[in-house]
């Protein structure tokens, strides 16, 4: 037990992205500015998307999609159970009600063959959720959303960047919202960005994500600007801050290297752990290219003599930080008793959730860390073999 702990995340922010903060610090340059505006600008140009919204969170980007769409108290939004709550509670913002479906099996994103029976007359929308940096069947959930006359609120929080069928994740759906929170694939400390086609939804995005008033209001205390401002709604504040700009033009200009190096710890991973049988490795569906911000284990429980809460417990043991993504939410006391869900309504994600565990996957990680991973899983599989 000498050797160090191996935390499940550690965030790759080096000198670079210090300097732009301490730059951006020096400028004078504190609130929205010039740095949102290029961080907007380089990452709608990045996910091939006309329009990109930078915010505060990935929670506010979701808030603000479903407000550019028109939702309204009393709608109804599909959003999937195995998701993290902020996908749902947005819906709730609305008072319209978050209807949930179970996930695929294997990949854990949503079951398109569950979406039509959970759509009613007021089904506004459907908010499929690229788990762990996978996308969705788009295929079919767009099919759906057209015949049934939905829009397709996209959760991408965890799939930058991520393809499907050769197009970017930010430029599948009608609007998609990424979250730049510390553990992501990139960071802002905390952020977020909406992206979309849709030129009215960006202007209301823009305009509601700061009180309601009017275009380029941000401007107003600059030499281009003006003191004059109207207020057309009562919006929010969710404008995100040069100095988190400063941050992520430095992680976004990284993004590429950084998905590298996922995906050759997930190959090394999936190649290590194909012969452990007491395990099962992550699903990936042909013609996509999968973020990689989770690896997802699953425990094959007749093989085992241990549930999950032990296997990770085994692996704390070993030095090993984990984490379980996610619970889902009909599991969740709120949800539960608010909507009456119970764990035999969605047997995918309930089954599922018995057997997850995320294992660490960030830039440099490194090799020898790597194989302490790869070495502790294999030592708790064999140990507690059935
Ligand atoms: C699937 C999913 N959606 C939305 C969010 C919210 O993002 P943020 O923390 O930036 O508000 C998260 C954050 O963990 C998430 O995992």
């Amino acid at each position: 037990m000498s050797e160090t702990f191996i935390p499940f995340h550690v965030p790759d922010v080096g000198e670079e992205e210090i300097a732009s903060v301490v730059e951006t610090l020096r400028s004078g340059g504190l609130t929205t500015g010039p740095k949102v505006k290029k961080f907007e600008d380089d990452f709608g140009r990045f996910v091939g998307s006309s329009y990109a919204i930078a915010v505060n969170s990935g929670t506010a980007a979701l808030h603000l999609a479903l407000d550019a769409i028109g939702i309204e108290e009393g709608d109804e939004v599909i959003v999937p159970t195995m998701t993290f709550t902020a996908t749902a509670e947005v819906v709730l913002y609305f008072k319209a009600k978050p209807v949930l479906v179970d996930c695929q099996p294997d990949t854990l994103n949503i079951d398109p063959g569950q979406i039509d029976s959970a759509i009613t007359p007021k089904t506004k929308a459907i908010m499929p959720v690229d788990f762990g940096g996978q996308p969705c069947d788009y295929d079919a959930i767009l099919e759906i959303a057209r015949r049934r006359g939905l829009k397709v609120i996209e959760d991408a929080a965890h799939a930058l960047p991520a393809s499907y069928k050769g197009d970017k994740v930010g430029a599948i759906s009608d609007i998609t919202c990424f979250s730049f929170y510390a553990t992501k694939t990139i960071t802002t400390g905390e952020g977020g960005m909406a992206t979309t086609e849709n030129p009215e939804w960006a202007d209301r995005m823009r305009m509601m994500s700061l009180h309601g008033i009017s275009k380029d209001a941000w401007k107003r205390y600059t030499a281009e600007g003006s003191w004059y401002y109207e207020v057309h709604s009562p919006g929010y504040k969710y404008n995100l801050t040069d100095v988190a700009a400063a941050l992520g033009l430095v992680q976004l200009a990284k993004c590429e290297r950084f998905y590298e190096d996922r995906k050759r710890i997930a190959a090394t991973y999936n190649t290590a752990f194909a012969e452990i049988t007491e395990i099962e490795r992550p699903s990936v569906q042909p013609e996509r290219e999968h973020a990689w911000h989770l690896y997802i284990l699953k425990l094959n429980p007749g093989r085992l003599r241990i549930g999950r809460n032990e296997f990770i417990e085994a692996l704390k043991q070993r030095n090993i930080g984990t984490s379980v993504h996610f619970i889902p939410l009909h599991l969740h006391p709120y949800y539960r008793d608010t909507f009456g869900y119970q764990k035999c309504d969605f047997a995918n994600a309930s089954a599922a959730f018995e057997r997850i565990v995320s294992l660490p996957i960030f830039p440099g990680l490194g090799d020898e860390r790597i194989e302490r991973v790869i070495e502790a899983v294999r030592d708790v599989a064999r140990e507690y073999r059935q």
